[in-house]
């Protein structure tokens, strides 16, 4: 947890629903932001992000639930009375005008004075680099430059919110990859609470605080990047973000800290906390965190038969075959521990290096409903 964390929240979201007609979207969904935060949604086509960012914005009505802005409740609060800014996917500039009026508008129809308005342009385009294209119009701009200019034309307002949807999404990878630093640092430099989507997970890690996962229109984990890596809460996280080899266990016996579990593949011994004995669960194990031995290793009954050894410079990727034909995925440095293709291999961990999750609905939703307690403004 980041020192934000202790600070109140900009924008909360309070049990938000949204139908549409019969058709449920967001289901219920509890969110704090907090100021001078970078969050992102994440995930999938269709799972309710760009919903979820329009109701913060205002363009949306909510079916039930409150959004709070800066402690104030924002029921019936048309966009333009609310402290935020929004930046598309589709840069939405005025075509016929420059990139100077573009980014000026604004603050012309403020009705801001001349000299100050130039300043303040002037500045914006230092910081998204562009100065210098004053008088050029959109059509004679490259992608990435259009997405500068309304960035540009979006944060000269000085919102203490800038809500982004997909503001990368038309570009190419490499301009994508550099406008991805290129906002993060604006971000940080401005100290603006930004609200990002997107459904690039690598995206999301690159830039974000914090990163909210949504499937299905409800919050599957919010966190940091590094924990929703090491510690993803549901199968749904775990699949989505990274690689995992993810196993059906049943609770054999509980034992002081320790859980010894069944599965198909074998048996292992984990240090983990919360579950019952006979229950049904999931458990995660990241390739790179698999490790081979040509014995058995205490605490691990997983025999294998390596299939094969893909090398891909940086890395070698392993497949190991188990007992019941599931395929282990594995990931080592070139110069790690390898073993031919064909050789019989016994498969285990370090301590600390599996995650073990609830299959159980109640159990995860518990898990959905605790996670963002935080204070509610009243
Ligand atoms: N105006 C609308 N009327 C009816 N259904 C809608 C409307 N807008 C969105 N939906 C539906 O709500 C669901 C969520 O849509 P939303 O646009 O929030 O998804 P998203 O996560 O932003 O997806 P994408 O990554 O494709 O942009 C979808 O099933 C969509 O079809
Ligand atoms: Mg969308």
């Amino acid at each position: 947890m980041t020192e934000k964390m202790d600070k109140k929240p900009i924008i909360s979201l309070r049990n938000v629903i949204k139908k549409y007609g019969e058709n449920l979207v967001v289901n219920k969904i509890n969110l704090d932001i907090y100021q001078g935060e970078f969050l992102t949604l994440l995930g999938a086509s269709g799972c309710g992000k760009t919903t979820t960012l329009r109701m913060i914005a205002g363009f949306e009505d909510i079916t039930e639930g409150e959004i709070f802005l800066e402690d104030e409740n924002m029921a019936g609060k048309p966009p333009y009375h609310r402290n935020v800014n929004t930046v598309f996917q589709s840069y939405a500039l005025f075509p016929h005008m420059n990139v100077f009026d573009n980014v000026a508008f604004g603050l012309v129809e403020k009705k801001m004075k001349k000299a100050e308005i130039r300043k303040k342009v002037r500045e914006v385009l230092e910081l998204v680099q562009l100065t210098g294209f004053e008088r050029r119009k959109p059509d004679q701009m490259s992608g990435g430059q259009k997405q500068r200019v309304a960035i540009a034309r979006a944060i000269v307002n000085n919102p203490r919110v800038l809500l982004l949807d997909e503001p990368l999404g038309a570009l190419d990878l490499k301009l994508r990859r550099q406008m991805q630093l290129d906002l993060k640092h604006l971000q940080q430099q401005l100290n603006i609470t930004f609200v990002y989507v997107t459904h690039d997970q690598e995206e999301a890690m690159t830039m974000s605080d914090r990163i909210a996962i949504m499937n299905g229109g409800v919050f599957e984990q919010i966190g940091t990047a590094e924990e929703i890596y090491e510690h993803p809460k549901t199968k749904f996280v775990a699949d989505f973000i990274g690689e995992s080899n993810i196993f059906e266990t049943s609770i054999h016996a509980v034992e002081e800290k320790m859980l010894k579990l069944i599965m198909e593949q074998g048996d292992v011994t984990v240090r983990e906390q919360g579950f019952e004995v006979n229950e049904i669960a999931y458990l995660c194990v990241r390739p790179e965190n698999i490790k081979i031995s040509e014995f058995p290793v205490e605490g691990f009954n997983l025999k294998g038969i390596i299939k094969e050894n893909i090398y891909v410079g940086s890395q070698i990727k392993t497949t190991i075959e188990m007992i019941n034909g599931y395929l282990v995925k594995k990931t080592a440095f070139p110069d790690g521990d390898m073993k031919p293709a064909g050789s019989i291999v016994y498969l285990y961990w370090d301590d600390g290096k599996s995650v073990l999750m609830h299959t159980k609905e109640d159990k995860i939703y518990n898990y959905i409903e605790s996670a963002e307690g935080g204070s509610i403004p009243s």
